[in-house]
């Protein structure tokens, strides 16, 4: 993907003394007393706005946060308590602009927050006229915010459309780069994991993956479908008897290719959901008709764990069992621990699986960590994403 970087800019010398518009996604999650619960998204957002103040632009950096109606702001919607985060990690006081989007004033040097993007009327809808606004209060748009890039809003896509230079920001950049290394040209064997409780959910993703991965790994009640495919027993275990055909399509895809998807061979049950329930190993053709399949067995572990060890890139995307649950965890902290040993490239997104690297403390040897959760999946599922589509139409010119 050919894109203007905002690095390239820089170097370039065409940023000092222009309008910088930012695009972040500063979407975090917060308690009822509207205190941030996680602060990665904010964390991830920094570079791009120092790099943006260090070459000397006026810097305006605005986010989504939540869904809120459009035209109806609320105190909740706000993104002070974001602007309060962002300005103890840059040691600087960030003020909060509402009603921005006739004129900001900032200078050179400066940083300003405009409230939440999605209060604009138009911002979902993409809105001409309210893109061309936002476009007109800068010289440079950058597009930061990957957490958002499959959204086509004023913010994100308008804006990039009529702005006289757009951009991709440093995190935006790094995940594009992660992202191509990972599934465009990836280094062999391509191991990808995709977990979650429904095939339902994942199903366009497996089936794009199971034309490009060696080995498609599926964990949770994804894997219970494709055990019930495979011929096995999954006693009252989550599953989707109605996407049986779906799952035996993509083994078969999978086969065709020279690929598999590797079955479990052993599986840990319960007889109720709980964290205090009894588990028992058991191989995987001996599941009684009231055993719950919560885990991978050890046996399944250790080979999915061999494969990872041998695997040139990893994708990883969900958790194989109820990893919250001690007694259920040790196939995802298996996993983890074998992504983190590997030599492989791994990229690793997704709520869940985020839980689970910070869990098992493997931050700093997954190779990347997106910070995008439905713009991840869509990637997975082979889309180009609306922000790369248009940035590549602006750098062509
Ligand atoms: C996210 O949290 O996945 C992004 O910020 C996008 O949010 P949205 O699903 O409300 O568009």
């Amino acid at each position: 993907m050919q894109v203007i970087r905002f690095s390239d800019l820089i170097a370039q010398g065409k940023v000092a003394g222009k309008r910088v518009f930012i695009r972040a996604d500063l979407n975090v999650p917060q308690d009822d007393a509207g205190n941030i619960t996680e602060d990665t998204r904010v964390r991830a957002s920094v570079p791009a706005i120092q790099m943006a103040l260090d070459a000397g632009a006026a810097v305006m950096v605005t986010s989504h946060l939540g869904r809120p109606t459009e035209g109806e702001f609320k105190p909740a919607d706000s993104l002070a308590p974001v602007a309060k985060r962002m300005g103890e990690l840059m040691q600087r006081d960030i003020p909060v602009l509402a009603n921005w989007t006739d004129g900001v004033d900032v200078k050179p040097g400066q940083l300003v927050m405009l409230e939440n993007c999605r209060v604009n009327k138009g911002e979902k809808k993409n809105n001409e006229e309210l893109a061309k606004k936002m476009a007109a209060l800068c010289d440079i748009f950058v597009h930061d915010a990957f957490g958002t890039a499959h959204r086509a809003e004023a913010s994100t896509y308008g804006i990039a459309q009529f702005a006289p230079i757009a951009c991709a920001g440093p995190l935006l950049a790094a995940e594009m780069d992660a992202i191509s290394k990972a599934l465009l040209a990836p280094k062999r064997p391509l191991v990808a994991i995709v977990a979650g409780s429904k095939v339902s959910t994942k199903l366009t993703i497996l089936k794009s993956l199971a034309e490009n991965v060696d080995q498609l790994i599926v964990g949770g009640g994804i894997a219970n479908t494709f055990m019930l495919a495979a011929g096995l027993k999954i006693g009252k275990s989550l599953a989707e008897p109605d996407l049986l055909d779906q799952a035996k399509a993509v083994i078969e895809a999978m086969k065709a290719r020279g690929a598999a998807v590797p079955i479990p061979t052993d599986v840990v049950t319960a007889k109720t959901f709980a964290a205090d329930a009894v588990a028992t190993v058991k191989a995987a053709t001996d599941v009684a008709d009231d055993d719950l399949i919560l885990d991978i067995g050890p046996q399944t572990a250790q080979t999915l764990a061999d494969q990872l060890m041998k695997a040139g890139t990893i994708v990883w995307n969900g958790p194989v069992g109820v990893f919250e649950f001690a007694a259920f965890e040790n196939g995802t902290k298996v996993i983890a621990q074998a992504i983190a040993a590997s030599s492989a490239f791994s990229i690793a997104g997704g709520g869940d699986t985020l839980a689970a690297i910070a869990k098992y403390g493997i931050e700093n040897k997954v190779g990347y960590i997106s910070t995008g959760g439905g713009a991840f999946l869509e990637v997975l599922e082979g889309k180009t994403l609306p922000a790369f589509e248009i940035l590549t139409k602006r750098a062509a010119g």
